[in-house]
């Protein structure tokens, strides 16, 4: 028995709308950005930003191409005051870019707000009220008509501003705030009145923005909102329609996709989802989505480092590891499935065929990760993530029987060592498993001719000597196999042979690989050398010292 009391909250009351059309919508070309980092953002910060970090963070927004920037609420803080007298008095903002500055419909607001702009080239005045039933009844105490004149008064008086300081280029934006908690017609009656007074065209429109404040319900009755909006709105080829979602509901992307197709041209959100509560839309998450069906976000997001960190040290709020596009673990591949067809998937990938990656549903260098990064190695990974990390860093290109060999190895070291494999690791894990041709035996001189038979003459050195082995074959491999064979008295059987040059900072080196079945036991070795016959005789050593290693320690514990 639950012991939540959910008679305690109502549904939600849609609008009606018929024949809706956003559901067979495509976004297939970016909106407007806007970028409300600096104000609802900053708002909603335990310890706001100092004007050093609002700065650092104008410039990322500059950066990575906002046109419109709310760079404050300067009427309600001294430092979002002084913080726009330093944009426009120190010249900081570019041509191409609006900042935009929110204010109440209130007139010693608005006044003041027009202060802090005195001078900016280009300026969008954001003034807002709230229309809710919830707000009307019991924070204003206020029929809609009084609502509604609060709207108008205040948008009056940010024209009559406007007019008196024409050396700015001003554009007007208007929130019914709460609006997804106001009946939807008359959020369009208290707009059209706004409209009225601003008089916009389409040359100079005006911006009607309409928050979901706090997000009340699920994305498509809100598309139904805005569609309805969009249809009922007067002059709507003169404004511009905005969205400002908040993720309440865990929903505030979702919503403001399903809000552009329901026709609206604008987005207000942040990096990374700073906000009020659960907060803002996350701009990088809408823009990748955009960016992974092949439409251009009109946004430079390519070093996501950059961004996470400025919005970081800036918010003090820390990036989850598992934030789309941004997290550090989201392009990582843990499971040895997940590994197995990515690495598979990578390794079909060319330059002229469109992104199909399994798992992958960006190519992770476009925001600035390697690789490298993609598959990690615990112990839930299998042989594919081993050996992706092996031949991306070192160029090993193993064999799927070694990697089948290696991969336990490697998962007894992550559970012994608890976590993640650094790729240094499994390198020295394999060096350690398969490179023996140093000990106990090494290779001398060696000497190979061919008369009916491939013969070999090699000299092998341990630590008290040397010897001298001799044997004949089909092949240097055959020849030098029976040497050892006939010294050491054991039958030694390979079953698996690779080779191919290595092509990582050792252009001339190859490297052998080589399974032996040694008195019927397995044995894996690898060598490195100049030349490939060289590299494969010492694989087999490797493989023959494995066995005289193993045999001495069994003597040794007998
Ligand atoms: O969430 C909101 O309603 C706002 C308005 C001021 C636009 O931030
Ligand atoms: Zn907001």
């Amino acid at each position: 028995m639950s012991s939540f009391n959910h008679t305690k909250y109502r549904p939600f009351t849609p609008v009606a709308l018929e024949n809706r059309t956003w559901p067979d919508q495509e976004i297939t070309t970016a909106p407007l950005w806007a970028s409300v980092d600096l104000r609802d953002g900053n708002q909603a910060l335990v310890e706001p930003m100092t004007v050093e970090q609002k700065k650092e963070f104008f410039k990322l927004l500059v950066d990575v191409g906002f046109k419109e920037i709310e760079v404050g609420f300067p009427a309600a803080s001294q430092l979002d005051f002084d913080f726009v007298r330093w944009l426009v008095e120190e010249d900081q903002v570019p041509d191409d870019v609006y900042i935009q500055v929110l204010t109440q419909a209130r007139p010693e607001l608005i006044e003041r707000t027009y202060e802090s702009l005195k001078g900016a080239k280009k300026a969008v005045v954001h003034v807002y009220n709230s229309t809710s039933t919830t707000q009307r009844e019991q924070v204003f105490r206020l029929d809609k008509e009084g609502i509604k004149q609060i709207a108008v008064k205040g948008a009056q008086c940010v024209k009559d501003h406007a007019e008196k300081n024409p050396g700015t280029e001003w554009v007007f934006q208007y929130s019914p705030e709460s609006f997804t908690g106001t009946e939807t017609d008359y959020a369009v009656e208290v707009c059209d009145a706004v409209i009225d007074v601003w008089q916009p065209t389409p040359e100079r429109k005006c911006i009607i923005n309409l928050p979901a404040t706090v997000e009340v319900t699920t994305p498509n009755r809100f598309a139904d909102q805005i569609e309805y909006f969009c249809r009922h709105v007067k002059n709507r080829e003169s404004i511009i329609v905005s969205l400002h979602t908040h993720n309440d509901r865990g929903c505030g992307v979702a919503a403001a996709e399903l809000g552009l197709m329901a026709g609206a041209d604008r987005i207000e959100g942040t990096l990374l989802g700073n906000g009020e509560r659960t907060g803002n839309m996350d701009v990088v998450t809408i823009a990748m989505n955009m960016y992974s069906q092949g439409v251009d976000p009109k946004l430079s997001l390519g070093d996501m480092d950059r961004i996470v960190s400025v919005v970081q040290s800036c918010t003090q709020l820390p990036v989850h590891p598992r934030h789309p596009y941004a997290g550090e673990l989201v392009f990582t591949a843990f499971s040895g499935s997940h590994q197995d067809a990515i690495k598979k998937c990578l390794a079909n990938q060319t330059d002229d065929k469109a992104w199909d990656v399994a798992y992958l549903p960006i190519d992770p260098m476009d925001v600035g990760r390697s690789y490298q990064e993609v598959i990690r190695v615990n112990s839930q990974s299998g042989k594919g993530g081993v050996a992706f990390a092996l031949e991306q860093e070192y160029g090993l290109a193993l064999p799927r029987w070694l990697q089948v060999e290696l991969s336990p190895i490697v998962q007894r070291f992550s559970e012994e060592d608890g976590g993640v494999v650094k790729s240094a690791d499994m390198k020295r894990l394999f060096e350690e498993s398969f490179m023996t041709a140093s000990a106990p035996y090494a290779l001398g001189n060696y000497e190979l001719s061919k008369k009916d038979h491939d013969s070999v003459t090699a000299e092998l050195t341990h630590k008290d000597g040397s010897i001298s082995i001799e044997g004949e074959g089909n092949g240097a491999l055959s020849a030098f196999t029976t040497a050892l064979s006939n010294h050491f008295g054991i039958r030694v059987d390979i079953v698996q042979y690779q080779e191919h040059a290595l092509t990582n900072g050792s252009d001339s080196q190859a490297i052998a690989y080589i399974q032996a079945n040694i008195d019927g036991d397995r044995f894996n070795g690898v060598a490195i050398d100049n030349d490939i016959v060289s590299a494969s005789i010492q694989a087999v050593l490797a493989t023959v010292n494995q066995k005289v290693a193993s045999t001495n320690e069994q003597a040794n514990v007998a």
